[in-house]
């Protein structure tokens, strides 16, 4: 398959370009920084904001899938980019005929999903940590999933929990509506979404996915994904 994949230069897209080449898919590398990800065999980089209409129907343009780990830190002022790219490209692929998408948002966006067995993250840190500073942030991703909702696409919404590096796909789970879990490795979460790509088990559904494998140390994520990344 010919695969878009947005946000293919942050630290999940990565991931799903080498796997996806190493999966003998093409890729399309939509990223806004020209010269990376650096070229190989079967890797096109389209140079795109993914929220300029013009640009993104020229990358979507001759692909079979799209596949989007686009994302932005979280912010107290008012964060439009999930939704507004949403409906960006939602509006190219039917344009283009391009009828499926894998598109991430979070676990956080199931009301009940609350992990078995983590007490300290459910009521200590969920409430008072995770949802505050990703208030602005969690409001547009609900945005973004009534816009693909709403479309007549073939769509998945892929909601992972609190990301982190590892170095190699683990054992992971999936699950409809959301996956049971406090956090997903970006490996797997990269590929989860290929192999849902393959399987075709949640059109029209959203897929938590989870590691159930390894855990990363929770002070270093929140570290890392919560306060160094803004
Ligand atoms: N961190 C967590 O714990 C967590 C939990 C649940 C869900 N998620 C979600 O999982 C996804 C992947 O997260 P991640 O940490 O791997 O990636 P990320 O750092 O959030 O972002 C990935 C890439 O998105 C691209 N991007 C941002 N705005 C764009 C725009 N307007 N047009 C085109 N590209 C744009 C940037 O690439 P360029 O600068 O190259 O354009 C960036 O490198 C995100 O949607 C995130 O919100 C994260």
């Amino acid at each position: 398959m010919r695969i878009a994949v947005f946000g293919a230069n942050g630290p999940t897209g990565r991931h799903l370009v080498d796997q996806a080449l190493a999966g003998g898919h093409e890729v399309v590398a939509v990223t806004r920084r020209p010269g990376s990800p650096a070229a190989r065999a079967g890797l096109a980089v389209a140079v795109a904001d993914a929220t300029d209409p013009a640009a993104v129907d020229t990358a979507v343009d001759g692909t079979d899938a799209v596949l989007s780990v686009l994302g932005t830190p979280f912010s107290k002022e008012t964060i439009t980019t999930y939704s507004a790219s949403a409906i960006v490209v939602t509006a190219a692929m039917a344009r283009h005929g391009v009828k499926r998408l894998l598109s991430v948002s979070s676990n956080m966006m199931d009301p009940h999903w609350r992990p078995t067995g983590a007490h300290f993250f459910n009521h200590v840190l969920d409430p008072l940590v995770t949802r505050r500073l990703g208030r602005t942030l969690h409001a547009d991703m609900r945005r973004m999933e009534d816009v693909i909702r709403g479309t007549d696409l073939d769509w998945t919404l892929v909601r992972p929990s609190g990301l982190f590096d590892h170095p190699v796909v683990t054992d992971y789970v999936t699950s409809q509506t959301s996956a049971d879990g406090v956090f997903t490795a970006r490996t797997d979460l990269a590929a989860a979404m290929l192999r849902e790509l393959e399987e075709g088990r949640y059109v029209r559904k959203a897929m938590g996915v989870v590691t159930t494998a390894v855990k990363p140390n929770t002070v270093k994520l929140i570290w890392n994904e919560g306060v160094k990344k803004k």
